[in-house]
C-alpha cells in the first residue's frame, strides 16, 4: 500500500490534523487533534504534535525533526486565551526541540534541544542556537542570532546565514520525498 501521511494522524473530540499536499508524517510521529500542516512540512522520527486543547498550525516546508515536542496551554481561569502553537513558513526545528505555546514566524532555525516556552514570539529570521532556552513572553528580533539559557542575542546574522533559512528547509522538503519514496517500496 502506498504511504499516505493521513494514516498517521490522531483525530481527539472531533478534531482531525489536516495535512497539506505533500506533508510527511512519520510513521512513528503522533500528530493529534486540532492541527494543520503546511505543503511539503515534515514530521520526523518520535516527534509528538499534541493539539488536544489548544489549536497548532505549521506553515510550509517545515521540518519538525526527531524527538521533537510541540505542545500547547489551554485556555482556562489562569490563561484567559491559552497559548496556541503558531508557526510560520521556512522553520527548522532541529532534534529535541520543544515548542510550547509559542509563536514562531517564518525563516527560522531553532537549534538543536532549545525550549521555547508559553507566550514566547520569534521574528522572521532568527536563529536560535543548540539548547538555548526562550523564557515565557520573550520576543526574539529579526535579524538575530540568539543563544544561551535564558536566551540572548548574540549578534546580528551574517547574509550567508540569511540565505540559509530557505535553503535548509528545501533540503528537508527534499529529504522527506525520499523517505516516502522508501516508505513505499517497503510496502508503508
Ligand atoms: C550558535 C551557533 C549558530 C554558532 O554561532 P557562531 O557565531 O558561529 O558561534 P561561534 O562558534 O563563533 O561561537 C561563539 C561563541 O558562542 C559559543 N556558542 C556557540 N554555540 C553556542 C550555543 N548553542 N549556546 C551557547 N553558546 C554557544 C561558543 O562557544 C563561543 O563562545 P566563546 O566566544 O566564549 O568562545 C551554533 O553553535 C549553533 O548552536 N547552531 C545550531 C545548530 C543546530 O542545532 N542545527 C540544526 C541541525 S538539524
Amino acid at each position: 500500500m502506498a504511504y499516505t501521511a493521513t494514516h498517521y494522524v490522531r483525530t481527539f473530540e472531533g478534531h482531525t490534523p489536516s495535512l497539506a499536499a505533500g506533508a510527511f508524517v512519520d510513521p512513528s510521529a503522533v500528530v493529534i487533534g486540532d492541527v494543520v500542516i503546511g505543503a511539503d512540512s515534515s514530521i520526523w522520527p518520535n516527534t509528538t504534535v499534541r493539539g488536544d486543547m489548544h489549536r497548532i498550525r505549521i506553515g510550509e516546508r517545515c521540518s519538525i525533526q526527531d524527538n521533537s515536542v510541540l505542545h500547547i496551554t489551554h485556555a482556562g481561569p489562569y490563561n484567559p486565551d491559552g497559548y496556541p502553537l503558531t508557526m510560520g513558513d521556512d522553520v527548522t526545528v532541529a532534534h529535541s526541540v520543544t515548542l510550547h505555546g509559542c509563536t514562531i514566524g517564518s525563516e527560522v532555525l531553532i537549534g538543536m534541544g532549545t525550549i521555547v516556552m508559553d507566550g514566547a514570539v520569534i521574528e522572521d529570521k532568527v536563529v536560535v542556537g543548540a539548547n538555548s532556552l526562550v523564557p515565557p513572553g520573550k520576543t526574539l528580533a529579526s535579524g538575530w542570532l540568539y543563544v544561551g539559557s535564558p536566551a540572548k542575542a548574540q549578534r546580528e546574522l551574517t547574509q550567508g546565514e540569511l540565505g540559509y533559512f530557505k535553503y535548509s528547509a528545501a533540503n528537508y522538503a527534499r529529504l522527506k520525498d525520499r523517505h516516502i519514496a522508501a516508505l513505499d517500496q517497503q510496502g508503508d
